[in-house]
């Protein structure tokens, strides 16, 4: 589906988010190995988060739909092994902790994906898994591969990478080793997993930038997901950079390790105010409120990067409406994302007219920059591309034509309705 974006006036209303899709998945996944039976409700229907529900189906769990926000998981068959190879679509976060969670199963199992997801490199879960015990059949670290069903011992393991994928990974393999697996990462990533295992009873402890967990059994608790504040950081950023925008958008997580987006924008002086803040299913939500305002530029670099990682694309569209030169950077694993972000970011950003300069790690944007428009953007099969395309189009004086922007499926298919909701 190919769509055009027209110059927008003034976004306003309030509106609530759909459900965070890291936590999402941790919700279906965890609740496939409790032997119990527990409610998820506010899930995300996006399409990464439908591949884990497949997939734990597949294992063995019954999935039944109460109504549209809620889903009850039957676990109490399951794990078994699966009939057919396991589809985890476009979704690294379906496979590489899926990886973990099966790694310490009794069964072999085979996982694969889509173009995109083929191309992904696995080294980084595989290596670690090795160490704990785990046989694998794959081709060059990538998908298709097969999981050799093997006994589990915990490891101490450093990781290189600020990493909540592997990290999450490891955990769940450390839920069926023998003995203790500690996980240690250079800067802290999102910590949904500690947070839900320790909802869900696990033997886990928490040490600064270290996790560490013993063989443990998960009781069955329901969830309620709050709003995903990747998908919030669109119309956060909508809002701050169309004139006499001001939006509310009500029950986003705004967990630490997730809440970078906040504290960045705020340091470009961006008018946002967290409101009636409360915990939910041992997550920090909150209301944003959000109004256009002058940015001015800032560096982003180091320990913030993971609490922001998915947002830099959009930053990216904040950036060329902030007065100064705004650098990012220690950003490489954005190249590994759904699409290489950074090439796919400066390639396509630059066609609107923004003044962006690509390096190894990030990119250098020289603002305040008008956005001129007039051009055809692709999405890499990128979700969060195109979404950050669609917001990029709300100020260019000409229309833009995004191509294939069904991508935002995979995270959010309701971004187009709600946007109808705040644009006059
Ligand atoms: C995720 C972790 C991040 C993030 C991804 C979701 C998760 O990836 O980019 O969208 O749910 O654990 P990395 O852990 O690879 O940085």
């Amino acid at each position: 589906m190919d769509i055009t974006v027209n110059k927008s006036k003034k976004l306003r209303g309030i509106i609530e988010i759909p459900a965070d899709k890291s936590i999402t998945h941790r919700a279906f996944m965890f609740s496939s190995l409790t032997k119990g039976e527990m409610k998820v409700s506010n899930y995300s229907k996006g399409a990464d988060c439908m591949s884990t529900l497949k997939i734990i189906e597949k294992l063995g769990c019954e999935i039944k739909f109460i109504n549209d926000k809620e889903v009850l998981v039957n676990a109490k068959n399951a794990l078994k092994a699966p009939l057919t190879p396991l589809d985890c679509g476009n979704s690294g976060t379906t496979t590489r902790l899926m990886m973990g969670l099966l790694a310490g199963q009794k069964f072999n199992t085979k996982l694969f994906g889509d173009i995109s997801l083929s191309k992904r490199p696995m080294k980084r879960v595989i290596e670690p898994l090795e160490l704990m015990g785990t046989r694998f059949i794959h081709n060059d670290y990538k998908l298709p591969l097969e999981i050799i069903a093997s006994d589990l011992n915990g490891i101490n393991y450093v990781s290189p990478l600020a990493s909540a994928q592997v990290k999450s990974c490891l955990l769940l393999a450390g839920l069926n080793a023998k003995g203790e697996t500690i996980f240690t990462e250079p800067y802290k990533s999102r910590n949904h997993t500690e947070l839900m295992f320790e909802y869900m009873g696990a033997d886990i402890k928490i040490n600064n930038n270290s996790a560490s967990i013993k063989n443990s059994q998960l009781n069955p608790t329901d969830i309620n997901v709050c709003g995903d504040i990747s998908s919030a950081a669109f119309f956060i950023v909508a809002a701050l950079i169309t004139p006499d925008s001001d939006i509310t958008i009500q029950n986003v997580g705004i967990n630490e390790t997730r809440s970078g987006i906040i504290d960045v924008l705020k340091a470009m002086n961006g008018d946002i105010e967290i409101l009636n803040e409360r915990t939910i299913s041992n997550e920090k939500v909150a209301d944003i409120r959000a109004r256009y305002s002058s940015l001015k530029a800032t560096t982003i670099e180091g320990a913030i990067i993971p609490r922001l990682i998915d947002e830099i694309p959009v930053l990216v569209i904040a950036a060329t409406q902030a007065e100064g030169t705004t650098i990012i950077k220690d950003a490489q694993d954005l190249r590994n994302k759904e699409a290489d972000r950074i090439s796919a970011v400066t390639n396509e950003f630059k066609k609107l007219g923004a003044d962006i300069i690509e390096k190894n790690d990030g990119f250098i944007v020289n603002g305040k920059t008008e956005l001129l428009g007039d051009c055809e953007i692709e999405c890499y099969h990128d979700h969060r591309i195109a979404m950050s395309a669609y917001t990029a189009g709300l100020i260019c004086k000409k229309p833009i034509k995004i191509n294939e922007f069904q991508w935002v499926d995979i995270s959010f298919p309701e971004f187009l309705n709600l946007h109808s909701k705040i644009q006059s």
